[in-house]
């Protein structure tokens, strides 16, 4: 792409959306992304409906770790909804789904499948509550565990409370917030309230904010604490799972969790959740004694989806060439950065990584974050997506096992051309 692309049928769109759509989106989080309407996605590269193409590093949020529209899991997903999607009822893909899912992780004993991280969110924190007999959890600053009233904080900024004008502050008050990479700070939490805490939930590496992994022992640490108070360990690896390892955080910094809740690169696309865990705090699920609803849970399509992205990431692990690509970028971002002389950072693992602008030096929390210059880089985002790279304003950047040499090549002049623009 050279010069400004032209955008003129987004455009028209955009206009059409605003009148019947609130800001012309569906999902608040893409509010801050420039006004791009897509028309198709392929691999790592994305088409709008002027025909500009993108090099993809946003992959709907994370989920297409295989790429856009995965030729295996749209079949197998077609294939079976050609003979009904919901029965009301089970069906047979869903047991080999949950199998498949449980291999993958390894430690986890029993799931159950949802349509969003959200709602999984919600069941982990009800199961947690049904099992200790307490009402309170604890998150953490900069985590995002969903948009409902009890975990909707801001994810930047020093801001604290409610993020959301007709949110209940009252749902938070069942919480304690704490900043992360902070063992001390929870072990003297728990010392005083630890009888009344149901459950820690966190983002075991921080990428909603920061692309920020856990400091060495962190997680083990966390791991005694809540041992020593019957504290339920929650890892949301709705980002995490399936992407920095086949077993996610758990498997990659090698602490098991009690509950854990997944999304996102689980299904290829698809709109699949999953909450998993040990069978005693699954199993009353089962019995009816906790509850956990949904119309769509395990559905056919989210059924065939979750099996043929398993078989795909269980028998051609891409995870090698995933962490090869993205070492690989961040530093040739790191060394253009140089040449150019500009203080662009770059923090996080290969396969979901955070870049901004400011102090090389690595954050470990949201208040370090903080000294980034996170708006300059959104600026830059957004001009980015003009030289054909569609990227999250929050500056995280998802790879995919779709991405490769020449996704590399072409991704390296489009950032130096925009670097270069901005030179005197
Ligand atoms: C860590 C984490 N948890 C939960 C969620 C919520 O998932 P969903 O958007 O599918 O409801 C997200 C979404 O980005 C997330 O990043």
């Amino acid at each position: 792409m050279t010069g400004t692309p032209v955008r003129t049928h987004s455009e028209a769109f955009r206009q059409r959306a605003l009148i019947s759509v609130p800001g012309g989106v569906n999902s608040n989080v893409r509010l801050s992304a420039p006004p791009v309407f897509f028309a198709r996605g392929a691999g790592a590269r994305l088409w709008d409906v002027d025909d500009n193409e993108y090099i993809d590093y946003v992959l709907g949020q994370g989920p297409h770790f295989l790429g856009h529209a995965n030729a295996a899991v749209n079949e197998a997903v077609s294939d079976a909804c050609t003979r009904g999607m919901l029965f009301g009822g089970q069906n047979a893909l869903e047991v080999q789904a949950c199998e498949l899912t449980l291999a993958a992780l390894g430690w986890a004993d029993m799931i159950r499948l949802g349509m969003t991280g959200t709602e999984c969110v919600q069941a982990a924190l009800r199961a947690a509550r049904a099992a200790t007999g307490r009402s309170t959890f604890v998150h953490f600053e900069g985590h995002y565990h969903g948009w409902l009233d009890n975990v909707l904080v801001h994810t930047s900024g020093q801001q604290s409370g409610v993020a959301s004008a007709g949110q209940l502050s009252s749902h938070l008050a069942d919480s304690h917030m704490l900043p992360w990479n902070d063992a001390e700070a929870l072990a003297a939490l728990l010392s005083v309230s630890g009888d009344t805490i149901a459950a820690v939930i966190m983002e075991p590496m921080m990428v909603n904010a920061g692309g920020i992994e856990p400091l060495p022992g962190y997680l083990q640490r966390v791991r005694e604490l809540c041992d020593q108070h019957g504290v339920v360990l929650i890892f949301d690896e709705v980002i995490t799972g399936f992407r920095i390892a086949l077993g996610g955080a758990a498997e990659k910094y090698g602490v098991t969790p009690d509950l854990a809740t997944y999304g996102k690169a689980m299904a290829g696309g698809w709109p699949v959740a999953g909450l998993a865990g040990r069978r005693d705090l699954m199993e009353p699920f089962g019995t009816g004694v906790v509850n956990h609803s949904g119309t769509f849970n395990g559905s056919v399509m989210a059924a065939a989806a979750v099996v043929a992205t398993q078989q795909l990431l269980q028998s051609d692990p891409p995870y090698e060439r995933v962490d090869a690509y993205g070492t690989e970028l961040m530093a040739q971002l790191a060394k253009l950065a140089e040449r150019y002389e500009i203080p662009l950072r770059v923090q996080g693992v290969a396969a979901a990584f955070h870049v901004s602008f400011g102090d090389p030096a690595p954050v470990r929390d949201l208040r370090s974050l903080d000294r980034l210059d996170l708006d300059r880089y959104a600026g830059f985002a957004t001009r980015l997506a003009d030289h054909g790279l569609w990227l999250a304003q929050r500056g995280i950047w998802y790879v995919s096992a779709a991405h490769g040499e020449q996704e590399l090549t072409d991704t390296v002049e489009r950032v130096e051309a925009a670097l270069a623009e901005q030179l005197p």
